[in-house]
């Protein structure tokens, strides 16, 4: 089997076999409001939650050095407030459109005809017809070489009826989608599966 140092690698091939290897990653359609009150939103699948007791998620951006922060990292960083509202697959083409690099002025949720939730906890709005979504509040944020972490506090769930089994979060009823390396999603089918130990 070929092994590869990561030395003698192109920044580019490691980062295909980091996206390749890593995945399926979750998304976080991420909701910011920037400080002049515009309402941004855009996909980062460079997510996860980090404690679940306590509830952390994180997303990251390229830190300020290195292209300059996206809109969400900053507005995340200026307001301390995001939320992340989840991507299942009815939502999957308007949330790739909204990937696309507008000015900080124009808002995303009106570019794409993206309707709006209003969130209890934090300004920033969540998408309407996402099935979960969660406010946060900036719990840190920590640069590891080019990246910018950003941390959210968990401050409030939101859960539509239909994603509720015995009024509990079920996955068979929240069809998540994936993002792989190179140009495909993934839409996940839950695999029953009996634990042993
Ligand atoms: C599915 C998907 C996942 C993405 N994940 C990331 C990510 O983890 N980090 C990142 O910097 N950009 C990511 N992007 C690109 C951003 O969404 C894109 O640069 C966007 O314009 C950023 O918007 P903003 O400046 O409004 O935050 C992703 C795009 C797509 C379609």
């Amino acid at each position: 089997m070929p092994e590869f140092e990561t030395a003698d690698l192109t920044e580019r091939e490691r980062a295909r076999i980091v996206k390749t290897a890593v995945s399926p990653r979750p998304i976080a359609w991420v909701g910011t409001t920037s400080p002049d009150g515009v309402d941004n939103l855009a996909p980062y699948s460079s997510y996860n939650y980090v404690s679940s007791a306590e509830p952390v998620v994180v997303f990251n951006s390229p830190n300020a050095d290195h292209g300059g922060l996206k809109d969400s990292a900053r507005n995340a960083l200026d307001t301390e407030e995001f939320t992340v509202s989840v991507v299942t697959e009815p939502l999957l083409e308007t949330m790739d459109a909204t990937a696309e690099r507008l000015g900080p002025e124009e808002s995303e949720f009106d570019a794409f005809d993206v309707e709006r939730a209003p969130s209890k906890t934090v300004t920033p709005p969540r998408v309407a017809d996402a099935l979960v979504s969660m406010e946060c509040t900036l719990h840190d944020a920590v640069e590891v070489h080019d990246r910018l972490m950003v941390l959210g506090d968990v401050t409030r769930f939101h859960v539509a009826d239909d994603a509720l089994v015995d009024g509990k979060i079920d996955s068979q009823n929240v069809p998540t989608v994936g993002r792989l390396g190179g140009p495909f999603y993934t839409a996940s089918t839950p695999l029953p599966f009996e634990r042993q130990n």
